[in-house]
């Protein structure tokens, strides 16, 4: 019995002492300290030990036991030290390498030709919806009064994802979203990303962004959307800015205008900048159409409205004299490190 412990002992130290990792080292626990380990089968063979040896094989058992489990340990901390220390060579960090510098952004002025836009409405109490830029044909046209085989469907020609579905042409959409919900009265702003299938050059590109408004509520007349998109204009633009309407024709309004502001560069006197009329133009608007507030079940009889339509880019560039729109899509930081 002595030789046979003596020898699982060898065994086990042995097998210790020439494993490589970590694992190897459990494997070896198991196979001799285990519920089926080649020490644990010493022990249950103790009854063929005569009685009075027992308390003493029973001691050597348990040494053998103490002695494997001591070795295994000092094995595995050396083990988790090596492999400690393999880990702090490789990740060893050059302290006297310079850092990298941190390049803070800059809002693009996109962003902040809307924030601008965004804080005139809301300081006149309307509120900032978003809509879906894959639309059904049925808000993007169909619901603003233009049916199918209107010509107004042509200058917005688009991407379609099926004769049903395409990428919104104008965020009018919004306005047949926010109808539909049914709130009376409406005070609301939309911008966002329009598609239409323009070739890029300096003023037009297929993906761009507008801002749409609409205001629906008892006794709404044009006087409210002349006041309203004037008092638009001076906070924009400045104080002294003087707006014109000219009429103008959208399916979805009647009647229908353009609104021009006086140049804010030369105060109307005629620059490089209003291609020397004086005037800039700068949004769609009108009072919205009595058949697109029938369509949406809304009384034309007793509410009116108006609604509007402003290009971001537009404004952006005009606000920070930018002279080529495709400068505002290239993300070159020198360019956006200006505003
Ligand atoms: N959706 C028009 C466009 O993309 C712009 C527009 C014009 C919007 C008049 C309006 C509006 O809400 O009343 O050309």
């Amino acid at each position: 019995m002595k030789e046979k412990l003596t020898q699982i002992l060898d065994s086990a130290l042995g097998q210790i002492e020439s494993s490589k990792e970590l694992e190897k080292l459990n494997e070896i626990r198991v196979s001799f300290l285990g519920k089926k380990g080649e020490l644990t089968s010493v022990l249950k063979a103790m009854k063929e030990v005569a009685p009075e040896d027992r308390p003493k094989v029973g001691q050597m058992v348990n040494d053998a036991r103490a002695k494997i489990e001591s070795c295994l340990e000092e094995k595995r901390t050396a083990f988790e030290r090596a492999l400690r220390e393999e880990k702090m060579r490789a990740e060893v960090i050059d302290v006297t390498l310079p850092g990298k510098k941190m390049e803070t952004g800059h809002r693009h002025p996109n962003t902040l030709a809307l924030e601008e836009v965004e804080k005139i409405f809301i300081g006149m109490g309307y509120e900032v919806v978003e809509g879906p830029e894959v639309e059904y044909d049925y808000y993007n046209f169909e619901a603003l009064n233009i049916p199918a085989n209107h010509p107004a469907k042509d200058e917005q020609d688009t991407f379609y994802i099926n004769d049903n579905i395409l990428l919104r042409t104008q965020t009018s959409s919004v306005q047949v979203h926010v109808m539909e919900e049914g709130k009376l009265p409406i005070r609301m702003i939309s911008p966002g990303r329009v598609f239409r299938s323009d070739d890029v050059d300096a003023t037009h590109s297929p993906s761009f962004h507008q801002v749409e408004g609409l205001v629906i509520d008892r006794h709404v007349t044009f006087a409210d959307l002349k006041g309203t998109l004037e008092q638009f204009a001076k906070q924009l633009f400045g104080g002294d800015t003087k707006v014109k309407f000219r009429p103008h024709h959208f399916p979805f309004t009647e009647p229908s205008a353009e609104m021009d502001v006086s140049c804010f560069k030369c105060g109307g006197k005629g620059c490089r900048f209003c291609k020397g009329e004086g005037w800039i133009e700068i949004l769609g608007c009108g009072m919205v159409h009595p058949h697109v507030l029938e369509m949406r079940d809304i009384d034309p009889e007793k509410y009116t409205g108006f609604a509007f339509g402003v290009g971001l880019e537009r404004i952006a560039l005009l606000k920070y004299e930018i002279d080529d729109m495709r400068l505002l899509y290239e993300n070159d930081k020198r360019f956006l490190e200006q505003f």
